[in-house]
């Protein structure tokens, strides 16, 4: 593999990449070549997305407040002209397997990482688009199941290369809708729209604050002179497809059609006190916790606008506590990892903590003083290691670019 070799580069319009993107870049096209023996033709690069605040509010038609992280899913391809059909032929580096695709607009059960290849490949033949076949690679350095939107990306990243091959002109949040069916329709997840939306629109340096029903972005500057925010992964992979996440959201619909209202976007939380004894106790919770989380979504958007960060902090404190008591979708590894951040908040190291992402394992972010960063990743992984027996892996993220697709020029 010629991932070294700075005469790779080049051959990218790499201008606007990140050290870390081009060094995907470069590792994958040399897999591609390797794997295919022909020249690939593009690359696309989506991040991953982190969650500052603003949790199972997407699908309640609410605030949202993420943005996107420097790591990347990188998706290498050429067409392949000897080929009269519409069949992809997939590599995966990370399951190193090969996965060739039909492509049809109707989900096909029980497939592993092409299906979401497959799914945003049926969003486009529904359009009425052909697609010609292709020899395609797929290259990531996001973890996967640790809460960072690795399927959005994925999707986000196919999407970019379908567009391109068809000659499609669907803006991005179009993009990010065709993705969410994708994700619904074969991969079994009903998400919301925060991950598509973040992956396919974030803008460097920029939080996006999203309001989830009319689906506008408002990409707010992020200036953290002197914190900066630190990613921690537990370890416990998180899934969302297994039942919980679709009865979160069964509950949230239980309850807005109970109260009379379109979704908890719509509820106040006066009403929901008055009202709470015609609910059962468990959708009073999972009410209580939409109605307060939009509520900090915009406290903390208006903070960060006046670089108010200690009240950021106290926001991601309280979101936590509203996931794990009120909405129960944490679990004991990370409440234990927010534990000891608010531990460590009271000497002045840590501004704020919480779980990111849907919960039931995955990591939390947190936001840290700057000259206090490598302290601070150095006392919660050893502790989390003597606490838990498992190893976590802490990493440093800022907000960062949306996807982009790229043409790769010949030697
Ligand atoms: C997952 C889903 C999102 C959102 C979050 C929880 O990441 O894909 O749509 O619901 O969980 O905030």
């Amino acid at each position: 593999m010629d991932s070294h070799n700075p005469c790779a580069i080049p051959q990218l319009e790499t201008a606007a990449l990140s050290v870390g993107a081009r060094k995907l870049a470069v590792d994958a096209l040399a897999i591609f070549r390797d794997r295919f023996s022909a020249q690939p033709e593009w690359i696309s690069l989506a991040p991953g997305r982190v969650n500052l605040i603003g949790e199972h509010t997407d699908y309640n038609d609410g605030f949202v407040l993420p943005f996107a992280i420097d790591r990347q899913t990188a998706v290498v391809a050429a067409i392949n002209r000897d080929r009269a059909d519409s069949v992809w032929k997939c590599y995966s580096s990370h399951t190193a397997e090969f996965a060739t695709l039909e492509l049809t607009p109707a989900p096909i059960a029980n497939e592993g990482w092409s299906r979401y290849l497959r799914g945003v490949c049926a969003g486009f033949l529904q359009l009425g688009c052909v697609i010609p076949p292709v020899d395609l690679v797929v290259h990531s350095n996001l973890p996967i199941g640790a809460g960072l939107s690795s399927s959005a990306s994925l999707e986000i990243a196919v999407a970019l290369l379908v567009q391109k091959l068809v000659s499609s002109k669907r803006s991005l949040p179009e993009l990010a809708r065709l993705c969410q069916l994708a994700e619904h329709n074969f991969a079994g997840v009903p998400c919301g729209i925060m991950d598509q939306l973040c992956v396919a629109c974030a803008q460097p340096d920029h939080f996006l604050q999203i309001d989830c029903r009319t689906q506008t972005i408002q990409h707010l500057p992020c200036q953290t002179s002197d914190l900066t925010l630190l990613l921690v992964n537990s370890g416990v992979r998180h899934e969302l497809a297994n039942g919980e996440y679709a009865r979160r959201r069964e509950e949230c619909r239980a309850a807005a059609a109970s109260l009379g209202v379109t979704s908890l976007r719509d509820l106040a939380l006066e009403t929901l006190l008055a009202r709470q004894h015609e609910l059962p106790e468990v959708v009073v919770r999972r009410a209580r916790h939409v109605v307060n989380e939009n509520r900090r979504v915009l406290s903390t958007a208006a903070a960060v606008a006046t670089q108010d960060w200690l009240a950021v902090g106290r926001h991601m404190f309280a979101s936590h506590d509203s996931l794990r008591d009120d909405y129960e979708v944490s679990c004991p590894e990370l409440d234990w990892l927010v534990e000891y951040a608010r531990g460590l908040a009271a000497n002045g190291g840590v501004v704020g903590s919480r779980m990111t992402g849907g919960g039931f394992g995955g990591s939390t972010i947190n936001l840290v003083r700057r000259e206090r960063l490598a302290e601070v990743q150095e006392k919660i992984l050893l502790a989390y290691a003597e606490q838990t027996g498992v190893e976590a892996l802490a990493f440093e993220v800022f907000p960062a670019a949306g996807g982009t697709l790229l043409a790769v020029t010949k030697k």
